[in-house]
Order: C-alpha cells, then sequence, then structure tokens
C-alpha cells in the first residue's frame, strides 16, 4: 500500500470550523476561529484530511490509552522508570535540563546554539534507521488511537505519522512544491512524499549530521531531496514553494518573527504555511499572537488546539521508545527519557500537569 488511505467517513469541507474547547489541564489559548478566508483555499474553508472523528479533536477527552506492556517488575528498564528525583542520577539530568531549559530561554543566539547542538549530538551519537521522525505524535482520543491506515513499513512510527497527516493534510499537496523546515532525520518528509502527492519535497534542517541521516535512509523515494538549512537564513530564492511545512521545530529558533519572514518569502503568493509545534503554557498566547498578527504577510487561515491528542499519543509510543532507549549509550539514556515523552519523564509530567501546549495552523501568504 502505497497511499496514506483514511479509514474516517470523508472531506469535512462544509463542516463548522474545529474550536479549542480548553479542557481542565489545555491551553490558554482562545477558542479559535479561522480569521480570513483566503480566495485560494478549498471551498468552505481548508482542506482537511478526513479524520476518524471530527468530533474528537480538541474536545478534551482521554481515553483508549494503552500502557506499555510486558516490562516486567525488575527488568533494568522498568528500575530506570522508577527512578525519583531523589536519585543521584535524576537529580543530575533534571539540573541539566534546568539548565539546558534556561539557556535555551536566554537570547535567540544561544537558544538557536544550544538547540541546534543537541539535534547534532542527538543523530551523531544515535544511528538507529528506525528513528526516523521525532516528534510526540497525534492520536485520536479514542479506540486504538489510528486516525489513518499505513503501509506496514510506516507502522513503527504510525503515531508521529499521523501528526505529519494531520498537519500537512490541511491542503490538497497534489503537484505541489514543497519545503520542509526542521525535517530533523527526514521520516515525515519520505511519508508525505510518498503518500500525499507533492510533486517535490525540499526537506531542511540545520543538522548537517541529521540531513546525513536522511539522505542515507530515505534515498530510494524520487521526488524527495534533503538540504542542510537554517530556518532563519533560508538559502532558496523568493516565490520557490507553494508549501512550507513546518512540524515541531519553530521551539528552537531565535525568533518566530525571522522564521515567518523566511517562510513568507520563499512561498509563492497565494501559498501555504502548514505548523504545528508545543510552547509551554504561558507561551501559547504569544505563539498564537506571532501567528495571528505576524508582519510576513501571512494570514491565520486556522489555528487549532490538539494538545490532547499529543497527549493521547504519547501513551501509544511508550513501546517504541523504551525498545530505542535500551538501544543506547548511558548518557543519552535519561535525556531520551525526559525528553522523548516516556511516561515518569520530564514532559510527560508536564504534559500531564497541563503545562504544554501543542497547537496546529494553517496559513496564506497574501496574494
Ligand atoms: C523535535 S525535532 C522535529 C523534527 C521533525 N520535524 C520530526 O517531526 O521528526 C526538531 C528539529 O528542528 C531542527 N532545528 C532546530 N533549529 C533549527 C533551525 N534554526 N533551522 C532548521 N531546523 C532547526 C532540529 O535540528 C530538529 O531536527
Amino acid at each position: 500500500m502505497g497511499k496514506a488511505r483514511d479509514t474516517a467517513s470523508g472531506p469535512v469541507n462544509g463542516n463548522p470550523p474545529l474550536r479549542a474547547t480548553p479542557g481542565p489541564c489545555l491551553s490558554a489559548l482562545t477558542p479559535i476561529t479561522p480569521i480570513r478566508q483566503s480566495p485560494s483555499a478549498v471551498e468552505g474553508d481548508v482542506f482537511v484530511p478526513p479524520l476518524r472523528k471530527l468530533g474528537e479533536i480538541c474536545d478534551g477527552r482521554r481515553q483508549g490509552q494503552q500502557r506499555a506492556p510486558g516490562l516486567g517488575h525488575g527488568t533494568r528498564l522498568e528500575r530506570q522508570r522508577r527512578l525519583t528525583p531523589d536519585t543521584n542520577g535524576d537529580m543530575f539530568i533534571t539540573m541539566l535540563f534546568r539548565t539546558m531549559k534556561r539557556l535555551i530561554g536566554s537570547t535567540p543566539v544561544i537558544r538557536r546554539a544550544v538547540t541546534r547542538l543537541s539535534y547534532e549530538a542527538l543523530s551523531r551519537a544515535f544511528d538507529d534507521p528506525r528513528l526516523v521522525v521525532m516528534n510526540y505524535g497525534y492520536a485520536a482520543l479514542d479506540g486504538d488511537g489510528h486516525t489513518i491506515a499505513l503501509a506496514q513499513r510506516d507502522e513503527w512510527s504510525r503515531f508521529s505519522l499521523q501528526l505529519y497527516h494531520r498537519v500537512a493534510g490541511a491542503i490538497d499537496l497534489a503537484g505541489k512544491e514543497l519545503l520542509e523546515i526542521g525535517g530533523g532525520r527526514g521520516g515525515g518528509a519520505d511519508f508525505v512524499a510518498r503518500t500525499l502527492d507533492p510533486k517535490q519535497v525540499v526537506c531542511t534542517d540545520i543538522s548537517a549530521a541529521a540531513m546525513a541521516f536522511a539522505s542515507r535512509t530515505h534515498a530510494t523515494t524520487p521526488n524527495l531531496s534533503f538540504q542542510q538549512a537554517d530556518a532563519e537564513h533560508l538559502p532558496f530564492a523568493d516565490a520557490t514553494f507553494d508549501i512550507v511545512l513546518n512540524v515541531e521545530s519553530s521551539h528552537c529558533y531565535g525568533t518566530m518573527e525571522r522564521f515567518l519572514g523566511e517562510a513568507s518569502r520563499v512561498l509563492r503568493p497565494g501559498g501555504h504555511l502548514l505548523f504545528a509545534d508545543i510552547r509551554d503554557t504561558p507561551q501559547a498566547p504569544a505563539l498564537e499572537e506571532s501567528l495571528r498578527h505576524n508582519h510576513a504577510g501571512l494570514n491565520l487561515l486556522r489555528l487549532e488546539d490538539i494538545t490532547a491528542h499529543v497527549r493521547t499519543a504519547l501513551d501509544f509510543t511508550t513501546n517504541q521508545k523504551e525498545t530505542l532507549v535500551a538501544t543506547m549509550v548511558a548518557p543519552l539514556r535519561q535525556m531520551f527519557r525526559d525528553q522523548s515523552g516516556l511516561p515518569g519523564g520530564v514532559v510527560y509530567r508536564a504534559f500531564a500537569a497541563g503545562e504544554r501546549t501543542y497547537v496546529c495552523a494553517t496559513l496564506v501568504k497574501e496574494g
């Protein structure tokens, strides 16, 4: 099966706009409606890929989650999971993490440098070919969490690819030239290139090591290429692409303004920016503001709070992440455990406490 096949009842064009309904631990974002209708958008609203259940979006439910089965009480992995901040190792990692967070939050230059080094180090130190996507994923809020049917080769990365489908499927990509910014290890771009019929996909990332991994790993997809590039200084001429795709990467950038300016510059008039990312919940309104009132000539068509879906995906991806952790060198393990959203880790606990907000947006460049 080459195509991502939707299991839902059909496109949702013409349905009422989706709204964020903040649940008890959800976003500080205001309820959202499309701001402005682009003449180039599909009639009635932007095209949204058919999902299993339209009503499930942002309704704050959290059902049907799976816990990692099969991990015995006495295994090394299980003991690691039970580490508390009282143990020295975990304390050290927690302090390191806090220091990195402080550095990342300090100035744009330091944020860029620290995140660039972190991802460069991860790609150099960890070459497992199964890790082709690095986002927190997207799950339906009930049942098995599936939103689309996938080819067997994509099952391992199901929930991260479902996030790609959720974001990139906002527009019909057939025949379009697409640039991905912050594409990481290339699995998302490869999936989009194979399943959503774009003419060409150029996947970029600031990490040279990630781009080298991606070129090796996805070499057989004909309409896909990779290039190292900084989101804030793109090496492409004005008006080169129909679509810019950006998934869970902008939190690393020096400034959103500079990134949006670059995304807009390389888009053709009427082209779309398809965006998703995470923020600490108190920073979510600032993200909304930068998407809604940017100076880059990008008009916000749609903004949705998908935190509940991302949080749910964390529970479906525990087994895969545990498998990867087990193959890692020791210094990477706790860092990965914390950052990848494994239960008990920093990110997982923050999601559970409502301290992370995840949004998905579609913007159009003024024509
Ligand atoms: C969480 S990963 C997500 C990767 C990919 N989108 C995915 O979902 O698998 C964030 C990516 O953003 C990249 N990144 C960070 N700063 C960047 C910048 N200034 N320009 C381009 N990419 C950047 C990192 O190297 C990393 O690969």
